[in-house]
């Protein structure tokens, strides 16, 4: 579903340049779950960026099927991010004055589905998540976990192919975190929703396909007998 051929990508820290992604080749197939693990500041969510089309590479190609992801072109890129990507942030990204009904919705307000569309939608998923009683409640008041919710039915909410998640669980105490994994594991299941994860919670990264590691700018597929080495 998703190929990444010698994905390059440096930032400027002043006018030193660090080279942040020197060449990554990963395939991901549709329907397969993938964590991608690696130490902070590896590149991680640059990389998630990228396959989102929120950032554009240095060099290398990204295909979407056998077609590649052209970056140049603006339209195409939004198009693309819409109707292909879910994405949850690392940190949530949530509008905390806005109601958890208004953020979940948000996405297809925006691409202009009709009102009771966006309603049927959102209660829907609401409801999916155990989350419709609060509904009305804004973001500010809610725990952790429930604040990981609803960036999941956000990311949900255009019925995306591909499901990017940073740290779905890295700001939740164990049950929530349970909860968000079994509920995104359902997700995969239920509707072969394609999934890649960064993780630095092992025993999700485990119930994962593959786990690939992101070092020094390259990235390496890790077997599971050997994710000791990875956490420690
Ligand atoms: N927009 C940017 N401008 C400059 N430097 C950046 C930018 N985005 C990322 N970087 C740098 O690139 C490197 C990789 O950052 P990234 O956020 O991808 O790491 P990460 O693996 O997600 O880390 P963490 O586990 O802490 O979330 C870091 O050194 C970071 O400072
Ligand atoms: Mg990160």
């Amino acid at each position: 579903m998703i190929t990444l051929k010698g994905i390059k990508k440096s930032f400027y820290n002043g006018k030193k340049k660090v080279e942040v992604l020197k060449g990554i080749d990963l395939y991901v197939a549709k329907g397969e779950k993938i964590a991608i693990v690696g130490p902070s500041g590896s590149g991680k969510t640059t990389l998630l960026n990228l396959v989102g089309g929120l950032d554009k590479p240095d060099e290398g190609v990204l295909l979407w099927g056998d077609k590649p992801i052209d970056f140049q072109n603006e339209e195409v890129l939004t198009q693309y991010r819409k109707s292909q990507i879910g994405f949850i942030f690392q940190f949530y990204h949530l509008m905390p004055e806005l109601t958890v009904f208004e953020n979940v919705i948000l996405p297809g307000l925006m691409a202009g589905w009709r009102r009771n569309d966006c309603y049927q939608r959102g209660e829907e998923l609401l409801r999916r998540l155990n989350l419709f009683d609060k509904a009305s409640s804004k973001i500010y008041v809610l725990s952790g976990g429930e604040r990981q919710k609803v960036a999941i039915a956000r990311a949900l909410f255009l019925k995306p192919q591909l499901l990017l998640a940073d740290e779905p669980t890295g700001n939740l105490d164990t049950d929530s975190a349970k909860e968000v994994i079994k509920l995104i594991l359902e997700l995969n299941q239920m509707h072969n929703l394609t999934l890649m994860l960064v993780t630095h919670n092992m025993s999700l990264a485990q119930k994962m396909d593959k786990i690939y590691l992101l070092k020094e700018g390259f990235i390496v597929e890790y077997n599971h007998s050997h994710t000791e080495e990875i956490t420690s």
